[in-house]
């Protein structure tokens, strides 16, 4: 039998800054919301939050070491950090982190896509591997959305929350427990105001004027995001199902990006997606873009509650607007220590 090749999760990590805000702590407690209302249209109870200086690479170096031991390997051949939160504008922050994780001179760069970076992230993992530029790959969701939520806005303050989650990937075969099966990644670019900080890049005059009125924050569409939300997370589910051969009653496991658990229940019922199957942390953790699908996968992973080799699906949406879905099998690691 010839194998074909594929890159697999072999170890997986996260990480949450310590600081744990619930819907009636401060400074949500401030605002014209309620617990009631924030539990019942987004799912969310708690979220965590970084202290101040504490940055998305602190997190992400944590997450990161700790995907490192579960893989039980001390070195890799790149490391991709997908973020919407920077620690600075320039340089990346992955080079910072490799170097924090003692990885030496190692490839490392950010990738840009919003909540769904995670999913663009993986498949560059993926793209590497197969094309024979790496044999492992550091791939790290981690965001510290909450320095740039704006706390007076309440539909974003509630929502946005920080965290890291990491996997390492190495090349093997599709036959293995944890092997990429297939990606698929979308955008439409016409979409940006959804959900967009509006100042501080290259596009000025406008936004220079913004800066000045302290639109550095995140400034989001709520409802506009949500139907387009429901809308591209389905069908990209349904397009890499179709490559994969997957009918969806098929799925084992489902972790869609921990948005609001409303989307995550249209989207699983559109699919078709088992109610079994379908994982997912948001009432915890609240909405963490990039790194919301590796906490789940590492929670689940530590919670042994899904077997090695299940039909797996991811899937994200996120501004830009960009979306993106994995079709995997489970992987086969131990929790991290
Ligand atoms: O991560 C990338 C992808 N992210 C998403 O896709 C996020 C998608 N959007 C959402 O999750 C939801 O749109 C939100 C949670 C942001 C908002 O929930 P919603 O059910 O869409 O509320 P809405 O914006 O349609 O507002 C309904 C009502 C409005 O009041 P009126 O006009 O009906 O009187 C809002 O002003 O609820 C009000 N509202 C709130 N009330 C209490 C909006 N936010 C709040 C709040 N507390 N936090």
């Amino acid at each position: 039998m010839s194998l074909v090749s594929a890159a697999v999760i072999t170890g997986v990590g996260s990480y949450l800054p310590s600081r744990l805000v619930r819907n009636t702590d401060e400074p949500l407690s401030l605002l014209d919301t309620d617990d009631e209302w924030i539990r019942s249209r987004t799912g969310i109870r708690t979220r965590h939050w970084v202290e101040p200086g504490e940055s998305t690479g602190d997190l992400a170096v944590q997450a990161g070491r700790r995907a490192l031991r579960s893989a039980e390997i001390t070195s890799v051949d790149l490391v991709v950090l997908s973020t919407t939160t920077p620690d600075h504008h320039s340089p990346g922050t992955a080079p910072w982190v490799a170097a924090q994780l003692g990885l030496g001179n190692v490839a490392a760069f950010d990738v840009s896509a919003a909540c769904s970076g995670f999913t663009y992230a993986l498949a560059a993992g993926d793209a590497w591997i197969k094309a024979g530029m790496a044999e492992r790959v550091l791939v790290i969701g981690a965001e510290a959305l909450s320095t740039i939520t704006d706390p007076s806005d309440r539909g974003t303050a509630v929502v946005f929350a920080d965290g890291a989650g990491a996997v390492v990937l190495q090349r093997g075969c599709a036959e293995e427990p944890g092997a990429l099966l297939a990606v698929r990644l979308g955008s439409d670019g016409t979409q940006k105001d959804l959900a967009i900080v509006a100042a501080g890049g290259s596009r000025w005059p406008e936004e220079r004027q913004q800066a000045a009125r302290g639109e550095r924050c995140l400034r989001m569409q709520g409802p506009q995001m949500f139907s387009h939300a429901v809308r591209r997370m389905t069908e990209v589910s349904r397009l890499v199902l179709e490559s994969v051969g997957w009918q969806p009653d098929v799925v084992e496991a489902f972790i869609g990006h921990q948005a609001n658990q409303r989307i995550l229940d249209k989207v699983a019922d559109l699919v078709g997606v088992p109610g079994p199957a379908r994982l997912g942390n948001v009432r915890d953790v609240g909405n963490t873009s990039s790194a919301s699908i590796p906490l789940v996968l590492d929670e689940v992973v530590r919670e042994k509650s899904v077997g090695a080799g299940a039909r797996t699906l991811l899937t994200a949406f996120g501004a830009g607007a960009v979306w993106g879905s994995v079709a995997m099998t489970w992987p086969d690691i131990r929790p991290p220590s």
